[in-house]
């Protein structure tokens, strides 16, 4: 399977994505786009990251090239490898590089989850340079016009934020996301799940109430994400108390006195 890889043109996204803006993101995006400098998008999971990258390639019309970032991913992973193929070795090309040649938005998820190596490798990128070295091949590429790389990652993780060294940080324009106001929320749960507004405010409530819980023992309060799942399965037939104790309680937590809590919230709103 390795060596299947898709066309570049498999990575453009040709309807445009839903996307509610709250701030000037899309405006701030743009800009750094046009001066080739590197976004860095921070904030809880669940909150339209992802999203707004993929209308921002609808916009700018780039193809996307997103990397899943995990504890294991190495520079060759993003910049590529030898492979055996048919008794022969050939190059193959990692996502990073493939945006680096194709100008690309290259969208490194969750980037402080992956070993040092990779934000080795990122460095001459992000600067003036522009340029990816391919070490295992023994070239330097230079980014295409278009380039463009944009990291994320969760600062609720604090652990791990260490690990992006303030000389890599310092070199990016950073975008803050968080869960949308109330009235944009419902909007979004409303179509996203495809509920009635009604329902969509109620969950948008349940979601404001569970992240208040936040400082009292979860990890994380409910996300955008976890509220259009709840909503999709009221949506579905799904009475509504088992569906937001499936979809956000149980999610949200192991822990029967939270989940009790929780319980609670959703029997008062539905
Ligand atoms: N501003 C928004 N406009 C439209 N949809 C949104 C918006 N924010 C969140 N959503 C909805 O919430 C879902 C989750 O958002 P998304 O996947 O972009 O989160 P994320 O920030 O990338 O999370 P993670 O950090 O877990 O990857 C999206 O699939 C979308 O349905
Ligand atoms: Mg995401």
């Amino acid at each position: 399977m390795l060596n299947q890889v898709k066309p570049i043109e498999a990575y453009f996204i040709e309807d445009e994505p839903y996307y509610l803006s709250s701030g000037r993101e899309i405006d701030i995006f743009t800009q750094a786009y046009r001066n080739h400098l590197p976004v860095l998008l921070k904030g809880p999971t669940g909150c339209g990251k992802t999203r707004f990258m993929e209308y921002m390639a609808w916009r700018l019309k780039r193809p996307l090239l997103t990397v899943a970032c995990h504890d294991d991913l190495t520079s060759g992973d993003l910049v590529g490898r030898y492979l055996i193929q048919e008794n022969e070795t050939v190059w193959m090309d990692g996502p990073l590089a493939r945006a680096v040649k194709t100008g690309g938005l290259c969208y490194l998820d969750e980037i402080v989850e992956a070993r040092k190596d990779t934000t080795v490798v990122i460095h001459p990128l992000t600067d003036d340079r522009r340029i990816l070295p391919m070490e295992k091949k023994g070239e330097i590429l230079r980014a295409d016009p278009e380039f463009m790389l944009i990291l994320s990652f969760n600062p609720g993780y604090q652990s791990i934020m260490k690990d992006l060294k303030p000389s890599t940080r310092q070199r990016f324009v950073s975008l803050e996301f968080d869960y949308p106001e109330e009235a944009g929320e419902t909007a979004i749960v409303t179509r996203e799940a495809g509920v009635d507004e009604e329902t969509a405010r109620r969950l948008v409530h349940l979601g404001h109430m569970t992240r208040n819980l936040k400082e009292k023992g979860l990890d994380e309060g409910g996300s955008t994400r976890l509220l259009i799942n709840a909503g999709k399965l009221i949506q579905s037939g799904i009475p509504p108390r088992d569906a937001c104790l499936s979809a956000i309680a149980y999610t949200l937590s192991d822990d029967v006195e939270m989940q009790r809590s929780m319980d609670e919230m959703i029997s008062s709103l539905f």
